[in-house]
């Protein structure tokens, strides 16, 4: 016969053990949740990127596979050692199926440019494509002797000249140069001394890569505010025509921020009618 006391004991084990498990509960919660809370990986980004960019297009497996490709370009490479040429694989995995008549090119100018195409569906972008809108923003390099990702400490565009953005920027841009066809536009900035900049990927990568006859023109909007420094005549854009390959036709047109915007916002005014 079990007496009041040893009840009662009993009941303070058991109730003991609950409170532990309670306990052990509740800080696997708080922990899973902290966990959780941290910031996506780099690769998670990636990949839900990718998928993001058209579900039709890629497939699940694609955007791993692309991953795979991509950080060999810089995994485990000193961040200052990493060459244009080290993203080649990654070019040869996503070639550009681009048509000619859409492809705009820019500089200096990628907010007004990008909300032009995000609204037009008309112009397409280097960030509009698979590639360039996956790496869009995002900051990456490796480590000699490591096989991660770092997203922090990693050397900035001027640092050094073949660091892992850089050089993926670089070479994507050259694979986007070298798929130009037809009429290509490029957005400039009319805003600023020196639109057609030697230093800029436009002047050293992109348009050394235009060749005639597979491109036809080369149609610059030189976009302007009211307070516009630059115009269709500045010598730098007289530079640009000299540097076109024989052939390509060269036209420059000077339209206003605020004429760009409106194209952005109003759909009933079509493609190629912006100026
Ligand atoms: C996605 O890709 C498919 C197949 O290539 C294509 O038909 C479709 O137009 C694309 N959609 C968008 C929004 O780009
Ligand atoms: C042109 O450059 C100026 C100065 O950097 C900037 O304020 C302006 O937004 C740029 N214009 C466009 C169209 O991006
Ligand atoms: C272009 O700018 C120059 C000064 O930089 C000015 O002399 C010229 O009149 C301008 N041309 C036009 C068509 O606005
Ligand atoms: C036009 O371009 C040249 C460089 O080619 C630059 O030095 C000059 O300042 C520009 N002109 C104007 C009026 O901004
Ligand atoms: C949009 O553009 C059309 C054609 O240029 C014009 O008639 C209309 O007023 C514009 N709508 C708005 C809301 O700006």
């Amino acid at each position: 016969m079990e007496s009041g006391e040893k009840g009662r004991r009993r009941l303070c084990r058991i109730l003991g053990v609950v409170a532990v498990l309670l306990l052990v509960v509740i800080l696997a919660l708080v922990l899973g949740l902290t966990l959780g809370q941290k910031a996506p990986t780099f690769k998670a980004t990636f990949i839900a990127k990718c998928k993001a960019f058209n579900a039709s297009m890629v497939h699940e497996d694609d955007c791993e596979k692309l991953w795979g490709v991509f950080e060999q370009a810089y995994v485990g490479r000193d961040p200052c050692e990493v060459p244009m040429e080290a993203y080649d694989p990654l070019i040869a995995a996503v070639p550009f199926k681009l048509e000619c008549k859409r492809m705009m090119f820019w500089s200096k100018s990628k907010d007004v440019v990008h909300e032009f195409t995000k609204k037009g569906d008309c112009f397409l972008t280097l960030e509009n494509t698979l590639l360039g809108s996956v790496l869009d923003g995002l900051t990456w390099c490796g480590k000699k002797g490591s096989s991660e990702t770092f997203t922090t400490s990693c050397p900035g565009w001027d640092d050094c000249v073949n660091n892992p953005v850089r050089s993926f920027w670089n070479r994507v841009s050259a694979a986007f140069a070298d798929a130009a066809c037809g009429d290509v536009s490029a957005m400039l900035n009319g805003s600023i001394a020196t639109p057609f900049n030697p230093t800029s990927v436009f002047a050293s990568i992109e348009v050394k890569r235009f060749k005639y006859p597979r491109v036809k023109s080369l149609n610059v909007v030189l976009v302007t505010q009211a307070n516009s420094v630059t115009n269709c005549t500045n010598a730098s854009l007289k530079d640009l025509q000299k540097e076109l390959d024989q052939g390509i036709t060269y036209n420059c047109k000077e339209v206003s921020e605020a004429r760009l915007e409106e194209c952005s916002s109003n759909k009933t005014i079509p493609c190629g009618a912006c100026w």
